[in-house]
């Protein structure tokens, strides 16, 4: 027994079949401990939300735009403010409820005198998006302070004119003080009202136990959350939904897998054939994103469970829902009930409050 036990073949076997358990192991498909799970997402560009109001600065100041608390106040006055809308009877926050993750719960968007979005667009969360590279669901805003400008305008929203804004602004002997304080004059402009609505929207950002975790608190997060995580980390969801927001760093297509129509059991418009819906969802509005290149801006991940329907045209209810059709049509490999319910618990660590600044 000692001789076999000793002897060269079976010495190299148990070598290298403890190279390849090795192996395995570094590989992917299995869980991560917690010391891993924190090195992997710091390293995929994950990071804490900032706490303090110096910290916050260093991420989210903009130099064309810089922070101040009067300008912070004034602006979220001005996201609360129903002047901003043709019959005073929306602002910002009708759509972008704050304690509600940041968005309206509908499947899209309703504005002036009830009309719908023409896209059949969902109300994407306004918490953390000032952390995203560009605004929208195409993204062709450039940052919050561009974007603020879209809403006021658009005819199926708040549909004023940016001179009807000033005039309105102009007769408030209150709004022209606070202006006067933060941008030196008195004559408000339009630009200047961007300007503040934007530098409010850089302060929405909210910590939760995710970030506790990343911090170094091992138990902040379930054992569940932490597979969930594993899977998120490892099968390459965080190659889309990176960066501190999670989400909101690039622009890349939906779906990046081609599918057959026939293997998913959600209903289609019957209006369309097969090849005009491109989506593995049905195709409410006809939205093809940028360029109608089926490019979308990465959507964010914090919050998320609470910022149901999902998609850009809101046509999925379900969490879970949304995280197979992502397993499946953007990795190409579909996550069993057991992962998904796991990755479901790690998205619930994103939710978070938002930091009193
Ligand atoms: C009628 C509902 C409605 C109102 C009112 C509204 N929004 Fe939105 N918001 C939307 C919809 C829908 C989108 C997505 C539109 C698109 O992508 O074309 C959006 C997108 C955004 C985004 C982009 C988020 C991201 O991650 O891409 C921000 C920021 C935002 N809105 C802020 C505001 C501000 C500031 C106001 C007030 C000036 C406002 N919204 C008013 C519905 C609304
Ligand atoms: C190749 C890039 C890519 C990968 C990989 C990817 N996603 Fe996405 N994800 C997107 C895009 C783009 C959308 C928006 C699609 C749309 O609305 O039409 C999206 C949407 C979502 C949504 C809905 C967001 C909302 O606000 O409606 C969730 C949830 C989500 N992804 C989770 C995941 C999970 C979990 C994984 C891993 C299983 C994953 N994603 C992998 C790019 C990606």
């Amino acid at each position: 027994m000692k001789k076999f036990l000793f002897h060269p073949l079976v010495i190299t076997t148990i070598v290298v079949t403890f190279i390849i358990l090795l192996g395995n192991l570094k590989y992917k498909d299995r869980y991560l401990s917690d010391k891993e799970l924190r090195e992997v997402a710091l390293s995929g560009s994950f990071k804490p939300i900032p706490k303090t109001y110096k910290e916050l600065l260093k991420v989210v100041d903009n130099p064309e735009n810089r922070l101040s608390r009067e300008k912070i106040a004034l602006g979220k006055k001005l996201f609360f403010e129903n002047l901003l809308s043709k019959d005073k009877s929306l602002n910002c926050a009708s759509c972008h409820i704050l304690e509600e993750g940041g968005d309206d719960n509908l499947p899209t968007a309703i504005g002036f005198h009830g009309r719908k979005n023409p896209f059949h667009l969902n109300s994407p969360t306004v918490l953390n998006s000032a952390l995203a590279v560009a605004e929208f669901w195409d993204g062709r805003a450039k940052d919050v302070e561009q974007q603020a400008g879209g809403p006021v305008q658009a005819p199926f929203e708040m549909n004023m004119q940016p001179k009807d804004v000033e005039d309105r602004l102009n007769a408030s002997q209150s709004y022209k003080d606070e202006f006067k304080k933060v941008f030196g004059s008195s004559k408000i402009t339009f630009e200047n009202v961007k300007k503040a609505i934007g530098a409010y929207e850089r302060t929405l950002l909210t910590r939760g136990a995710f970030d506790e975790f990343l911090e170094g608190n091992n138990s902040a997060i379930s054992q569940k959350a932490k597979r969930g995580m594993s899977l998120f980390l490892t099968r390459g969801c965080k190659g889309c939904h990176s960066g501190m927001s999670a989400g909101g760093q690039s622009m890349q297509h939906f779906p990046l897998r081609s599918f057959i129509a026939d293997d998913i059991g959600l209903v289609f418009n019957p209006k369309l054939s097969i090849k005009e819906n491109p989506y593995p969802i049905p195709d409410l509005g006809g939205f093809r994103g940028k360029n109608d290149m089926l490019l979308f801006r990465v959507p964010i991940l914090r919050n998320i469970s609470k910022t149901a329907p999902y998609f850009h045209n809101g046509s999925v209810d379900k969490l879970e829902e949304a995280v197979r059709i992502m397993s499946k049509y953007q990795l190409g490999r579909e996550f069993s009930k057991d992962e998904i319910s796991d990755v479901v618990a790690f998205l619930k660590t994103l939710d978070g409050k938002i930091v009193e600044y």
